[in-house]
């Protein structure tokens, strides 16, 4: 059998993005005392001079509706045109109900589609990647897709092997219709046998499980660091390509790469190993935000933009990669310069 009506497709594109970071700005010197490191070894390891942490008082989704505002404003819309907003992340405090129907009710908007998204640090790849199916289908026609993490509530500050990497922040697109193909195809998947790199850990269940057993701790991450450096390095080039063909471009035609902002030497060796020519454009927000996870790709893009305006309407190709351990990669066009962008 076959159902009774003709599909209608559409164009997507990335028409806007927005960010937002906290005012707090976190020096390596605040964080060495706690770790027996130094400001010299942090930025050796990772490249990351400083990151910004949220405040006490500042939720999630406080963060993550600033982003939304200037998002939706540089698209020349308002939150009632948004018809799906997708989350991508991994420090929501609640199963349920989501980030994303927090944020609609935020937003003034309560009637949208909306649901969260687990993929940690790919989580904003694998976003616009639901976004631009559902637009291209005509399922949805304006999509909010956040990504948004507070991971200063979610690591441990005497931990040598996280504390001095992860960070807090807002990034955020609005993905629409378009006269042109503005996302190409997405390649994406997991490394799932390595999942026990990066957890956040004990579960919620641990302590029901274990009433009163305070030594559980708080959940914090824990990464095996060069598992995930040594995956990263090796894995993810080969897939970028990937992407980057599927998009019908060379490294020689991209104009600029906007990858996970994880760590500094991961960023100059998929570089080298994709030989992309020094004409890309290469984000390094890593030096300033540290690693946001989901956040982390939109935050360097508003980086890069700002810095570059030349890139507006550019191609850039995106790879997100973390927990899990999955990854996402597409190229995409970088959205126009609003005409009524104020900052
Ligand atoms: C975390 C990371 C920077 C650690 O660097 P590394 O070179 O693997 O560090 P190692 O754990 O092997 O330790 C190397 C040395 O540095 C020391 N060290 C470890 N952590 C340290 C710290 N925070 N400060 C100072 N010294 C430290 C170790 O004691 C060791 O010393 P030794 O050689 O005298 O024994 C690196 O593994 C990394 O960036 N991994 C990827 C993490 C990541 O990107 N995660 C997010 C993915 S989405």
């Amino acid at each position: 059998m076959s159902l009774k009506f003709t599909p209608e497709t559409a164009n997507a594109r990335i028409l806007s993005v927005g960010a937002y970071r906290p005012p707090r700005v976190v020096p390596n010197s605040e964080i060495v005392g706690r770790i027996d490191s130094t400001d010299e070894w942090i930025q050796q390891r990772t490249g990351i001079e400083s990151r910004h942490f949220a405040s006490a008082d500042e939720s999630l989704i406080d963060m993550a509706a600033k982003s939304a505002n200037i998002a939706i404003a540089r698209a020349g819309l308002v939150a009632e045109d948004i018809d799906a907003v997708i989350f991508a992340t991994i420090s929501y405090p609640y199963q349920a109900p989501s980030a994303a129907t927090e944020l609609l009710v935020r937003l003034g908007n309560t009637k949208a589609a909306a649901f969260d998204i687990s993929a940690a640090c790919a989580g904003f790849c694998y976003g616009v990647a639901l976004a631009n199916d559902l637009v291209r289908n005509k399922t949805a026609k304006n999509v909010l897709v956040m990504g948004a993490e507070k991971l200063s509530d979610f690591t441990d500050p005497d931990d040598r092997a996280t504390a001095f990497i992860f960070a807090d922040g807002a990034g955020s697109v609005v993905i629409g219709p378009s006269q042109d193909i503005g996302i190409g195809p997405t390649v994406w998947g997991a490394s799932a046998e390595t999942r026990d790199a990066i957890v956040l850990e004990p579960s919620y269940l641990e302590y029901k499980k274990n009433p009163g057993k305070l030594d559980l701790g708080w959940p914090n991450i824990n990464q095996q660091g060069q598992t995930v450096f040594r995956w990263a390095v090796y894995e993810i080039a080969p897939i970028a390509l990937r992407a980057l063909e599927a998009a019908g471009l060379t490294p020689e035609t991209l104009d600029a790469f906007i990858p996970h902002q994880a760590n500094d030497r991961i960023i100059e060796s998929l570089v080298k190993s994709m030989k992309l020519p020094e004409s890309v454009v290469v984000a390094h927000d890593i030096r300033t935000s540290g690693n946001t996870s989901s956040a982390s790709i939109p935050l360097a893009m508003d980086a890069l933009l700002a810095e570059r305006p030349e890139l507006h309407g550019k191609s850039a190709l995106l790879i997100g990669f973390g927990a899990g351990l999955v990854y996402a990669g597409q190229v995409v066009e970088l959205p126009n310069k609003p005409n009524n962008q104020s900052k």
